[in-house]
């Protein structure tokens, strides 16, 4: 396999001084800070440009095929894809992550609206109502543990203004203030986490606005170059992706929720409470939670007990081979094990939505298309469970050709997993397909 070097990925003007490895895939977005318009927003469950670019030069692709990625998150597929000129789709169920990717996806090339948004961030006032009027209890309990009552006063007034954005700035708008909230936050992020209870030095509201427009500034002045994106963002379930033609995508390149890894909607609490998508943990269960893939215990209890249902989706054969021993050890370490977690009603659920989507992608990918996917194995209670594999299966059992299986990284590379035993095994995963 062809080495990338990661300067070739970005057009020369785009391309940050900082000193970058050469020659590596990087399956996770460990340099993505550097990288213009990515560096924006992105998150520690992104992929990194490195790889994405890597996959789209490897397809060779023509002027008119299409790369899609089913879970498209912070847009990380799609942004590359616009920097080598290729058609791109996504589909995205967060309605937080759809909203701010598209100010990624789509850039302004118009300096004078980053200006506009910046001079109207910096001359805000701070709100002097009653925060009651704006948050709901929970949302409010949540918000005034991260963020001191004056910057939160500051943040208040941007929800009142955000109505006086053309629609084209409203999304470049939301991921400016959503960033100056995470730097004024007092609690330590991780990508996009928040744990009210580790603490950083928050930045004030003025200061961050500074920092972030600057950001922006520095690649939008970049981009004047003739740039045209050719992209799609679909909000929805990528179970479903009736909206794309049968056989009209030549190239996959995606990372889907792994196994009880991330809680894509707790992450983004402060998000989802501050723009006002949820006001209330059971909210954020109906209004976000309920449309991903169920890969944690907090998934809606409805789904993890509709066992039955996802159970008859999947083959008996599939499930005897692969699942049901899985099960059967997550449901006898439930007896013993404190927490009580009901790790063992993810199993059928999470293979059998990821099978629709893998269905899905078989019906819109042309024969001979690649497909790439970036996914972790997982050690649930101990119990190991080989997610790369079962995926592959899955996907051998649904029209594809495995060509390659390759480890990127042990997990405990980034993440030390000490609470949980068997992590030693954990990895992430390239898993290479090929339609047939
Ligand atoms: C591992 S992240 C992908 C990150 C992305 N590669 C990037 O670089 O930003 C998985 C994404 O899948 C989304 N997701 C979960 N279930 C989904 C579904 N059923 N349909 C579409 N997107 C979904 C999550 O919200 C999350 O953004």
């Amino acid at each position: 396999m062809a080495q990338l070097n990661l300067f070739d990925s970005l057009p020369a003007n785009l391309i940050s001084n900082t000193k970058l490895p050469t020659n590596k895939k990087l399956s996770t977005n460990i340099f993505t800070n550097h990288y213009p318009i990515h560096r924006w927003y992105n998150f520690i469950a992104g992929f990194s440009p490195e790889f994405v670019s890597f996959c789209i030069k490897e397809a060779k692709l023509n002027c008119d095929d299409v790369v899609i990625d089913p879970f498209s998150g912070l847009g990380t597929t799609l942004v590359e894809a616009n920097y080598h000129n290729v058609f791109s789709i996504g589909f995205e169920a967060h309605p937080f992550f759809y909203d701010i990717s598209q100010a990624k996806i789509f850039p302004t090339s118009d300096i004078q609206q980053v200006k506009y948004l910046e001079n109207l961030l910096l001359s805000l006032q701070p709100y002097t109502g009653s925060f009651q009027e704006i948050w709901s209890e929970d949302a409010l309990k949540f918000l005034t543990k991260l963020v001191s009552e004056d910057n939160l006063a500051l943040l208040a007034s941007c929800l009142e203004i955000e109505s006086k954005c053309s629609q084209e700035n409203k999304s470049l708008f939301r991921l400016i203030v959503s960033k100056v909230l995470e730097k004024t936050s007092l609690s330590q992020t991780d990508g996009i986490y928040k744990a009210p209870t580790t603490l950083k030095k928050s930045i004030s509201f003025y200061d961050s606005v500074s920092i972030v427009c600057k950001q922006i500034y520095e690649d939008v002045e970049k981009l004047k170059y003739d740039f045209t994106p050719k992209a799609k963002l679909n909000f929805g379930s990528s179970e479903n992706m009736e909206l794309v033609e049968n056989e009209s995508c030549s190239l996959c390149i995606t990372s889907p929720p792994y196994l009880n890894n991330f809680d894509f909607a707790e992450m983004t609490r402060m998000e989802l409470y501050f723009w006002r998508y949820a006001g209330s943990w059971r909210e954020i269960t109906e209004k976000v939670r309920r449309r991903l893939i169920v890969n944690t215990t907090t998934a809606p209890t409805d789904l993890k007990r509709n066992q039955e249902f996802f159970s008859s989706t999947l083959s008996t054969s599939f499930k005897l081979k692969y699942l049901d021993y899985i099960i059967a050890e997550l449901f006898n370490e439930r007896k013993i094990r404190p927490g009580k977690k009901d790790y063992y009603l993810l199993i059928y659920p999470y293979f059998a939505q990821m099978q629709n989507v893998i269905r899905e992608l078989h019906r819109i990918l042309r024969s001979g298309s690649n497909l790439h996917l970036i996914v972790s194995d997982a050690a649930l209670y101990g119990v190991y469970i080989p997610a790369h594999e079962i995926l592959s299966q899955l996907m051998i059992d649904n029209g594809f050709q495995i060509i390659n299986i390759e480890n990127m990284r042990k997990r405990g590379e980034r993440w030390l997993l000490k609470k949980r035993t068997g992590s030693s095994k954990l990895g992430e995963y390239h898993i290479h397909a090929k339609r047939i």
